[in-house]
């Protein structure tokens, strides 16, 4: 059975350089090539570094990518690159690769927006998982770059609700776990402490969610806020007080992020909602969407993990998604920040 077009996808706009090959929404082969272990040492992303490591990994990642879905270029409909938002010199790195292979091969090449392969990802099928099939929704979008509720009413029809006046979510993750001396990226490593901490041990501020009618986070108040909490008590001691800072951060993130939602859904008149992006990898924010869902009556799409953070199957994705729809397929390099600009490809 065909599952809709082939499309081979690259991305490269921050730290991972990724190739995949997918069918409609259906994954081949979702192919990795991390670059934690470079930035970690840094507390982050360091542009430069990034982009050299894209310049010598893409071609390797892209080969096996090609090499363990067994296909070749002559079995291609098209092709698919992250074209924004992201660091320049990496982007630039996958975008003249997808150009280059589109000149020699003459397939369509479709430059997609990095949060509309986000949204894409709850509805990515493979081996182990069917595909979704693509319907209106209400996106809880949150990674390190992004936090927004984004109102999907179809593909290419996105209205950004709200997003973050500072930090987004996943930064305030980093930067809490760079305070802590946990490393980079944090999120995970948070997220695995928090699980055995206490969420009430100390209280730290929930910004904006007493105006559940303003869809907007602001999260660089709690990131001071947890500061000063060291600065006054010092770092914590003990495995036990780690643990509880960290599960009191995230509760704070985490209650939020879900009211937000929650209001948003409502007033909105959604039936479902997913949740992306690298944070949506949160098992805290997972429960408490799931506890949401059961108790307003709505549907949770969640991604599976391995399609949480970058990769290159939700871009591929976003763009067979467009060559079914029969839209024109274009580059447009200096893609807006805002993902309602993903609505000019249309
Ligand atoms: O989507 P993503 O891979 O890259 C961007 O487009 O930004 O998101 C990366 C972010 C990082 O800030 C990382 O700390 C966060 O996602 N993250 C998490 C978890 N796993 C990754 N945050 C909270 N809990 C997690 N389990
Ligand atoms: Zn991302």
């Amino acid at each position: 059975m065909r599952h809709g077009p082939k499309i081979l996808a690259i991305e490269s706009s921050c730290d991972e350089t990724a190739c995949a090959v997918v069918e409609g929404l259906y994954v081949h082969t979702s192919v990795i090539a991390s670059q934690v272990a470079v930035h970690a040492k840094f507390g982050g992303v360091v542009p430069e570094l990034a982009s050299r490591h894209h310049l010598t990994a893409a071609v390797p990642v892209l080969q096996e990518a090609m090499a363990s879905a067994n296909i070749g270029l002559e079995d291609l409909d098209g092709l698919a690159v992250t074209e924004g938002p992201g660091l320049v010199g990496a982007l630039l790195v996958g975008v003249q690769l997808a150009h280059g292979l589109a000149l020699a091969t003459g397939l369509p090449l479709y430059g997609i927006h990095h949060m509309e392969g986000h949204l894409m990802s709850p509805f990515l099928g493979d081996a182990e998982r069917p595909a979704r099939r693509f319907a209106p929704h209400l996106a809880l979008s949150v990674s390190g770059g992004h936090s927004e509720l984004v109102l999907v009413s179809g593909l290419g029809n996105y209205r950004v609700l709200g997003s973050t006046r500072d930090d987004a979510a996943g930064e305030a993750f980093d930067k809490v776990a760079k305070l802590l001396g946990l490393g980079y990226p944090g999120g995970p490593v948070i997220d695995a402490l928090a699980a055995e901490g206490d969420p009430k041990a100390i209280h730290f501020p929930r910004a904006m969610l007493a105006d559940r009618e303003r869809f907007e986070f602001s999260f660089s108040g709690l990131k001071t806020a947890v500061s000063v909490h060291v600065e006054r008590h010092g770092q914590p001691d003990s495995r036990a007080a780690l643990a509880d800072l960290c599960a009191s951060f995230q509760a704070a993130v985490i209650e939020v992020l879900v009211a937000k939602a929650r209001a948003a859904r409502r007033k909105f008149g959604c039936t479902a909602m997913t949740v992306v992006g690298g944070v949506s990898a949160n098992r805290g924010l997972r429960d408490a969407l799931a506890a949401a869902a059961a108790s307003d009556g709505f549907e949770l799409w969640t991604p599976a993990l391995r399609y949480c953070g970058d990769n290159a199957a939700m871009i591929g994705a976003a763009a067979a998604l467009r060559m079914q729809a029969g839209l024109t397929p274009k580059v447009q390099v200096f893609a807006s920040r805002a993902i309602d600009g993903a609505q000019g490809a249309a």
